[in-house]
């Protein structure tokens, strides 16, 4: 049946919709990098998986984790960073309730228990924490006691054959020096520890942990001072950058919708199935740019136009006039936490003609030299994945485009 509360379009944060599309790859290097590596004791980097507002960096986390959650993985639940929070805190009480999972408190060894202690003082006290032994001496600082619970939780993944998974969310507000770097030194020299396995026939082999890392947030994490995050944070996290949703893949997500319909309960204990004309869904795909949060609201709004089993162009325009609002809103958030520099830049892009949006022209338009804006340019491209580079610059962020060009959201 056809109503709101079948409806499987979610426009919310931090959810792992049941219309899912695109992100492959980052799907497969889960499958079949990243886990199997570290399973089988080898060397992977943590995974930093950055993107503008709506990009679905943490969907696709919770999607990794799901996935690992289900195939017995000790996975920490997603770990969002509140503004100026002590992280540190966050992450110690996720591991220690992994470690009670694993059995930790349960073998009753005195240096386990020890140790359990020391890390349950950091959930409670953060990152400022100053540990001090029985001698009232002071101790190490408190990363070190979350690394060695690392360490001991690892070694009880070996034991168990799973893998551990932790996911750090909304990293970029981690705004202290101090804690930032205590938690990516606790985490990255988890990852780059190693630990003796012994063989069946004898002797040992030296292994790493299978412990696999998450962090995700806004691109701005990326411009944090390499000295803050330590200078090996590079080494021991890969950074990708999540833009918008290639249209195919749109397409593949609506599919179930032409083909055999997307199954709901009818009220009665049975099933119907709720289509989509192919109008309907090129329609939602042009709409939404390929931005994952508005392919949800148009979805959404195109599914709750109407009652009846088929799903018409009509109804999807019909959806988004009512979704117009929320359709600006979501672009304006993107461009409203760019420094003004760069929103100038895409402004002034914008105005050109395609053909025309080169540097210097760009920069003439703001009465800049291509120097000046040099570096503004290049962040909007690598960092942001709002623009490419190329001669001449495009928009990646077809929403943005969209908005800054024609009176889109807008629809006749
Ligand atoms: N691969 C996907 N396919 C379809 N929809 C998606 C996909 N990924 C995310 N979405 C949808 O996009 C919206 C935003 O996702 P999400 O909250 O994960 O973004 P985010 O990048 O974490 O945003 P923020 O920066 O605000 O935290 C959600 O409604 C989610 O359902
Ligand atoms: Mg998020």
């Amino acid at each position: 049946m056809r109503s709101p509360l079948s409806n499987p379009f979610q426009p919310g944060s931090d959810i792992v919709p049941d219309v899912w599309a695109g992100r492959s790859e980052q799907m497969s290097d889960w499958r079949e990098v990243l886990r199997p590596r570290r399973r089988a004791g080898l060397y992977e980097t943590g995974r930093t998986i950055l993107g503008e507002p709506g990009t679905g960096k943490s969907s696709l986390v919770r999607r990794i984790a799901r996935e690992a959650a289900e195939a017995g993985d000790w996975v920490t639940p997603q770990l969002r960073i509140p503004s100026g929070a002590d992280p540190l805190k966050l992450v110690a009480s996720a591991v220690l309730l992994l470690a009670d999972r694993a059995g930790l408190r349960a073998s009753g060894q005195q240096r386990v228990l020890a140790l359990l202690a020391r890390v349950e003082q950091i959930a409670v006290s953060g990152f400022s924490l100053t540990l001090r032994g029985s001698d009232g001496a002071e101790g190490p600082e408190p990363f070190t006691a979350l690394f060695d619970l690392l360490v001991e939780l690892g070694q009880a993944a070996i034991a168990q054959d799973v893998v551990v998974v932790i996911h750090v969310d909304e990293v970029q507000n981690i705004t202290d020096d101090a804690a930032l770097s205590q938690l990516l030194i606790a985490l990255g020299d988890a990852l780059s520890h190693e630990v003796d396995v012994e063989l069946p026939g004898g002797g040992t082999v030296p292994r790493y942990l299978p412990i696999a890392v998450y962090l995700t947030g806004l691109p701005d994490f990326e411009d944090m001072a390499g000295a803050r995050k330590g200078a090996t944070f590079a080494r021991r996290f890969r950074t990708v950058t999540l833009t918008a949703l290639e249209e195919g893949d749109l397409l593949a997500a609506l599919q179930p919708f032409a083909i055999q319909g997307w199954e709901t309960a009818d009220g009665h204990g049975g099933l119907d199935a709720v289509r989509m004309t192919p109008e309907a869904a090129r329609a939602i795909v042009a709409l939404c740019c390929g931005e994952p949060f508005l392919f949800q609201l148009v979805g959404q709004r195109a599914w709750n136009a109407g009652t009846a089993p088929v799903i018409t162009e009509e109804e999807v325009l019909a959806g988004w006039r009512v979704a117009e609002r929320e359709a600006s809103a979501h672009v304006e958030r993107i461009l409203g936490r760019l420094p003004s520099r760069e929103h100038d830049v895409l402004a002034a892009m914008a105005a050109l003609p395609s053909a025309d949006r080169q540097l210097t022209r760009i920069a003439q338009e703001m009465g800049m030299t291509a120097t000046q804006l040099g570096p503004s340019s290049q962040r909007l491209d690598t960092v942001r994945g709002i623009i490419s580079r190329g001669r001449p610059y495009t928009f990646r962020n077809r929403a943005v485009e969209a908005y800054l060009t024609t009176d889109w959201p807008r629809v006749d």
